[in-house]
């Protein structure tokens, strides 16, 4: 989908509740506040919910629709805005501590490239977390795009597990009240070194 699309979608509606992903509430609510990245965060319900917890997050995504939605919320203030295009936008190397990406699905490529990429903007040690729907979903989930192509797994996951030291890399389900969903989840933390340096 376009950015025009995406903006077309938020201004009929807020999209997704308010509060966070369960799972990602789950893996990053005991982490030490720091710097954060929220890729493609839509209507901000991460980088809102990281802001209240003391985290300094830029927020990106190329839907100013979206992320003026997010901008109207309590505590949006502490939250950088940036509308782009995350197949062009770059943060700076090794800055981050965190690097949250929920529910950006792109066909790869670009988006092998662009999740590399995004490994490359944590600092020694920082967290990825990468959260989507799975490519089973569509015939053993339910909602979500029906695309394969846009869709994630463990495997098309690989080339970016590779520059992690890996706590979670799996199929992980998601209760709805349509059903039971199926996202992939990789969870892992940048190694010492430079990254793409292993192997
Ligand atoms: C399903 S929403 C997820 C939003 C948010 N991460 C969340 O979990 O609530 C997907 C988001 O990806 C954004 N997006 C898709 N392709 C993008 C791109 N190339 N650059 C920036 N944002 C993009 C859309 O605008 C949309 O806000």
């Amino acid at each position: 989908m376009r950015a025009e699309d995406w903006d077309a979608r938020y201004a009929e509606r807020q999209q997704w509740s308010a509060d966070p992903n369960a799972l990602v509430a789950e893996l990053l609510r005991d982490l030490p506040p720091g710097t954060a990245v929220d890729l493609a965060a839509g209507e901000g319900r991460h980088a809102l919910w990281l802001a209240g917890r003391g985290w300094r997050v830029t927020a990106v995504d190329f839907s100013a629709t979206g992320l003026a939605r997010g901008q109207a919320q309590p505590g949006a203030d502490r939250v950088t805005w940036v509308t782009a295009d995350v197949t062009a936008w770059d943060a700076a190397p090794a800055s981050a501590d965190l690097v949250l990406v929920a529910y950006l699905h792109l066909p790869d490529p670009p988006m092998t490239d662009v999740l590399r990429r995004a490994v490359g903007w944590l600092r020694p040690g920082g967290r990825f977390l990468l959260l989507g729907h799975d490519v089973d979903n569509p015939t053993a989930g339910v909602g979500g795009p029906q695309d394969p192509a846009i869709l994630h797994s463990t495997d098309r996951l690989a080339p970016v597990a590779e520059l992690l030291d890996v706590d979670r890399l799996e199929q992980v389900t998601r209760g709805t009240p349509a059903g039971t969903a199926l996202d992939t989840l990789l969870w892992g933390r940048r190694p010492a070194g430079p990254v793409g340096g292993r192997r």
